[in-house]
């Protein structure tokens, strides 16, 4: 089984909007799909909850005291992480994690809660899978903003403070269909390709990514 955790401290950076669509993405290429939603605030599980039955099946998997309990035929974990993930719990998480995306948006303080957690992920050090790769996303993206500039400036330079690489893969822009897949249970990749187009595009290289092995 292959798992990817999704997180960022910062509230609404957009973790659950990716995990969801991630999930969808992968339940769509056949593969067996298990969403962990570790946030109290559960709306990885309330998606989940008005997901049409004629869509491909994701499992809702759950948390235990030492990790995440899934059934062994499943191909890929998707964890949903809530905001404020820090310390101890952080490192239950990323200590097992195989593959991590933040999602970072377009403000000066998401950049520097962003750094912040960062240097926090470097510290905690053996605590997490050394072989854990972690890569970026700009979301809710406004173009043609100097914020928007600035993010991505910033994300095609930034390392781990330890020197590490921290790939910069997508640019979301910040899209309604978001909203409307969010609320019918459902990815961008299962509304109309008509009018997600601009969003599939986006979404190319992080795809590319979650396929290699
Ligand atoms: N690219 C986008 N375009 C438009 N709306 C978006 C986009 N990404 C996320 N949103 C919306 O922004 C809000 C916050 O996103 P989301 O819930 O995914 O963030 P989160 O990091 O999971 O938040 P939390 O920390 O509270 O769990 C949601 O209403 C979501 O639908
Ligand atoms: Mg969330």
């Amino acid at each position: 089984m292959r798992s990817i955790l999704v997180l960022n401290p910062k509230g609404g950076s957009g973790k659950t909007t990716l995990a969801t669509n991630i999930a969808a993405w992968i339940a769509g290429q056949g593969k067996r799909v298990a969403l962990a939603d570790l946030d109290k605030q559960g709306s990885s599980n309330d998606w989940l909850a008005v997901r049409p039955d004629n869509r491909p099946a994701i499992i809702r998997a759950c948390e235990d005291s030492k990790t995440v309990r899934v059934d062994a035929d499943i191909d890929y974990l998707i964890i949903d992480s809530p905001a404020a993930l820090h310390g101890k719990k952080l490192a239950k998480f990323a200590h097992n994690a195989e593959r991590a995306i933040v999602p970072i948006t377009a403000s000066a303080i998401d950049v520097r809660a962003a750094e912040r957690f960062f240097h926090e992920l470097v510290s905690l050090k053996k605590k997490i899978n050394r072989k854990i790769k972690i890569v970026t996303v700009a979301n809710r993206v406004r173009e043609d903003t100097r914020a928007a500039a600035r993010l991505e400036h910033y994300l095609e330079h930034l390392r781990l403070p330890d020197g590490r690489e921290l790939p910069y893969l997508s640019r979301l822009r910040n899209s309604q269909n978001y909203v409307t897949a969010a609320e019918r249970g459902l990815s961008i990749f299962e509304l109309a390709p008509s009018k997600t187009f601009q969003d599939r595009e986006q979404w190319v290289p992080l795809l590319k990514w979650l396929a290699q092995h």
